[in-house]
């Protein structure tokens, strides 16, 4: 069976708004509370969205409203109050993680033009000034589809917003709806993407990820560009980006946040798909572009190509991954580009990508190797994706892991010891001891 002819299903699923939540074999209760206040009854200091104090995560327009995968907004404050207004850009009813310093994730679904109260004396955690004093407050998205715009932050009156500095190193990972969390019991939240970049603790990610995009520009499963064209501007391809900016996005301003150390690309898995018309010829030619573009912005960063995988069938008495038979997907292609960014050729003289006019250049400056490769054949087993074809919890979880070893062992990025849940709802156990 073939994983790729099912990714389609992708756009017309993003805008179910309410499914049913499969949790070995339960279903997950999703009654989330219902944060919703009259601001009118209390008393608060407001702060507009462009306040300094802000960190936004992730891609946010000039407007404040929110983009791709688990975009996020992190803030230091003192009292034990913190309330947003959402604005008329927000998607009605979108799921929401925000938490209080290392405490556990909470949810909600917040309403478009509503005032919703994320915190108050009763969270747990927010009367507690040690070790993390002042609090700090972070909110994540968990659709990519879905977005927020913060219209306003409130705290308890007379208290302050605080800024929290930046950790020390940043990630970027550029994907599809692999990366994105499609079909993950919390969408973004659940993705390997958000659990390489939050798992690898004290590090700043961004999860430059959308369902159905290609790597090639072209319309694909009803994205109208590929990640070539729309990464390097703010939004995404879906249809509230549309109605907002139509064919003319934001570009991105790649100075708003630190350069990425470490950028993943996963992509591909669209592009070689029969529905969608691209040639291997032009999947290599852009993707080397896209590299030759990642490689322009953030000069200093190490780019890593991750391979595909693909379902598993099957076949007699066991099952075997279509990677292993004939279907090898964009892989070798893939292959191929890593190769060429390692050849003596191209670190004497490197070529760079110039979005703006969309055509590459000498930088006649020598580089040192930057371009990784990551296989991922034999991280997941049959039972490690889903039946829509995309990793299960589980399965995000192993690709998280796996990554943040390689990165360890390649980069020497140290991992700390933290301890606040990076995966939300994965606590399941045993306790029974005795049968
Ligand atoms: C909250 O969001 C989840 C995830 O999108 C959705 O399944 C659920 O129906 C929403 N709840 C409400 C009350 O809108
Ligand atoms: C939450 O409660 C408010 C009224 O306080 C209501 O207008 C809104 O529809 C509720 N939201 C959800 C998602 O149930
Ligand atoms: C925030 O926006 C307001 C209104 O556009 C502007 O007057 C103010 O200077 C901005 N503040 C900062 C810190 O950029
Ligand atoms: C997918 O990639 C493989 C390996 O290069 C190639 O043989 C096959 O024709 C491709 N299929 C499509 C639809 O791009
Ligand atoms: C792919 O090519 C076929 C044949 O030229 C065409 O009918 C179809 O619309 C194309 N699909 C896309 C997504 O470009
Ligand atoms: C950029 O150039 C590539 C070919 O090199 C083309 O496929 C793509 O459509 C162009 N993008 C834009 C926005 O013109
Ligand atoms: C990726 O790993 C598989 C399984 O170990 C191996 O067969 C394949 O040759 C590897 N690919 C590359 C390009 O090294």
């Amino acid at each position: 069976m073939k994983l790729l002819s099912v990714l389609g299903s992708i756009i017309a699923a993003a805008s179910l708004a309410s499914a049913t939540i499969w949790q070995n074999d339960q279903i997950r209760i999703t009654d989330y509370p219902n944060t919703t206040i009259d601001p009118s009854g209390y008393k608060f200091s407001s702060y507009p969205p462009n306040a300094t104090e802000f960190s936004y995560k992730g891609r946010w327009d000039s407007q404040f409203t929110s983009w791709y995968s688990v975009p996020g907004l992190k803030f230091g404050f003192t009292g034990n109050q913190v309330a947003i207004t959402f604005g008329p850009n927000t998607i009605d009813t979108t799921l929401i993680a925000y938490r209080v310093d290392g405490q556990d994730w909470q949810l909600t679904n917040v309403s478009t033009g509503a005032t919703h109260l994320l915190v108050s004396s009763n969270t747990v955690g927010v009367n507690l000034m040690y070790p993390i004093n002042p609090s700090a407050f972070e909110m994540r998205v968990t659709n990519w589809a879905y977005g927020v715009q913060i219209a306003s932050v409130h705290v308890g009156q007379g208290e302050k917003l605080v800024k929290v500095p930046d950790f020390p190193r940043t990630l970027e990972v550029i994907g599809d709806s692999l990366t994105a969390g499609q079909y993950g019991t919390l969408e973004g939240l659940s993705s390997y993407g958000y659990g390489l970049g939050a798992g690898l603790g004290n590090t700043e990610y961004s999860v430059t990820a959308y369902p159905g995009i290609c790597l090639f520009d072209k319309l694909c499963w009803g994205n109208p560009h590929g990640m070539l064209y729309q990464w390097f501007r703010t939004s995404d391809t879906s249809s509230r980006a549309e109605k907002l900016y139509g064919n003319n996005p934001e570009w991105w301003d790649f100075s708003k946040r630190p350069a990425a150390d470490i950028v993943v690309i996963n992509l591909g898995t669209n592009d070689n798909n029969s529905a969608n018309n691209v040639t291997a010829d032009g999947f290599v030619a852009q993707y080397k572009m896209l590299v030759e573009g990642v490689h322009k912005v953030y000069p200093r960063a190490q780019i890593i190509l991750m391979s595909l995988w693909e379902g598993f069938s099957s076949i007699g008495n066991t099952y075997v991954q279509s990677t292993v038979t004939s279907d090898v997907g964009f892989v070798p292609q893939i292959y191929s580009v890593y190769e060429y960014f390692n050849t003596e050729e191209y670190l004497e003289n490197p070529i760079l990508y110039d979005p703006v006019h969309n055509t590459t250049y000498h930088s006649n400056q020598k580089s040192a190797p930057f371009v990784h490769y990551f296989n991922t054949t034999g991280l997941l087993q049959h039972n490690d994706i889903g039946p829509l074809y995309h990793p299960t919890d589980v399965g995000h979880t192993k690709i998280a892991s796996h990554l943040i070893q390689y990165i360890k062992l390649k980069f020497d990025w140290v991992l700390h010891a933290t301890g606040p849940e990076v995966f939300h709802d994965t606590l399941y156990w045993n306790d029974e001891s005795g049968y």
